[in-house]
């Protein structure tokens, strides 16, 4: 196919790509080249797709790129937590005014076919198991509880403590910062732009993506980059709250994968599925085999912490496995191995 990658240039843009062009499709690259990402400048050109520098909410670049394509895959976003409510206009603009000028480009153009990078963020605190309530929804944590050290959101009607259950794609979506707002958004534009157009949209709820080629030092890395970082300037990583939230590192390459697969195998309508490893670490446990990997000093659990930040994200992803038959291929050790080597 003739397809249309936006945000080719980022972090898991240029895996896709990769993976786009390992499968025999012909791809060209909508990419505005942030500073705030890209503070090199970006490179000018790519070796074997072409580049088209511009941003999506530039009607007449977005048009342009658009031109002739039967499929786009949208990855260009504002990604992170952000750093505070000044980034929030930013989110809303880049993300979902982004967003729906596509749309409505790709109406125009009669384009048919998008896959949407979601992000696990979606769910909020997901659902926790109470031993007497069941399954419930915990409500967001609140500062003073935090700052006394309790991170576990408890029952929202007893106040016990939660055992964990996986989310699957039905779970009630429940953003709690402003990027997972805006990755919701994006939904809902896309998911009216199907039942509007009859095109075809997959969104993929991707959990902590890492791997070679993380943003690193920024204020929107992700974990994993940070604490290399650290560990490659001989500090310590510095591990927030008690170490004990728990994440689904997914590695980018499978990550890519399950792109490519979905922007192939779209239908008519919309269809959401979570992409993560299927094996649910704790932030700790990330950052002493980092720690192990690089030969640095051990993890100091800080017990600092972030508002926005969800206490756990773990989603059950075996539904992508089952339908299309994607297999997360790249283990934690070794993924881990491969990015301390980097
Ligand atoms: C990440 C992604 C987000 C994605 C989501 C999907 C980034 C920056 N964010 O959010 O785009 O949608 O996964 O699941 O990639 N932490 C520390 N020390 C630090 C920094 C963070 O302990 O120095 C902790 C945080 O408190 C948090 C965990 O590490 O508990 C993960 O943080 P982070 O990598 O920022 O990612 P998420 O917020 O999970």
């Amino acid at each position: 196919m003739h397809v249309l990658l936006t945000g080719g240039v980022g972090f898991i843009g240029r895996h896709v790509l990769s993976e786009l062009l390992d499968r025999g499709h012909q791809v060209r690259v909508l990419d505005s080249l942030r500073p705030d990402v890209h503070r090199d400048g970006g490179p000018a050109s790519l070796e074997d797709a072409e580049l088209q520098v511009g941003d999506v909410r530039d009607r007449a670049a977005t048009e342009r790129a658009l031109s002739g394509v039967e499929a786009v895959l949208h990855l260009a976003a504002k990604v992170g937590l952000g750093v505070d409510v000044n980034d929030l206009p930013d989110y809303a603009s880049s993300n979902d005014a982004g967003t729906a000028e596509l749309l409505a480009c790709m109406a125009r153009q009669k384009v048919a076919r998008l896959t949407l990078a979601s992000s696990m963020v979606v769910y909020g605190e997901g659902i926790g198991r109470c031993p007497e309530h069941g399954k419930v929804s915990p409500g967001p944590r609140v500062e003073a509880a935090l700052s006394s050290g309790k991170f576990e959101p408890p029952c929202p009607r007893c106040g016990q403590m939660l055992d964990t259950a996986l989310v699957d794609e039905n779970a009630p979506l429940d953003p709690r910062n402003a990027y997972a707002t805006s990755k919701l958004a994006q939904e809902y534009y896309a998911k009216d732009w199907a039942r509007s157009t009859g095109g075809a949209v997959v969104a993929l709820r991707y959990h902590n993506v890492y791997g070679p080629g993380m943003p690193r030092d920024t204020p929107y890395a992700g974990v994993a980059a940070i604490f290399t970082s650290a560990l490659r300037r001989g500090e310590a990583p510095r591990v927030f709250e008690d170490g004990n939230q728990r994440r689904d590192f997914v590695h980018v390459r499978d990550v890519a994968a399950a792109t490519v697969i979905a922007c192939e195998k779209a239908k008519p309508g919309f269809v959401a599925f979570n992409v993560g490893s299927g094996t649910p670490r704790t932030v700790g446990e990330m950052a002493r085999g980092l720690a192990t990997a690089l030969n640095g000093p051990s993890p100091v659990v800080t017990g600092q912490f972030r508002l926005g930040d969800v206490r756990h994200i773990t989603a059950d992803s075996s539904r992508l496995r089952r339908e299309w038959g994607w297999e997360p291929k790249v283990d934690f050790k070794s993924g881990m191995a491969e990015l301390a080597a980097q």
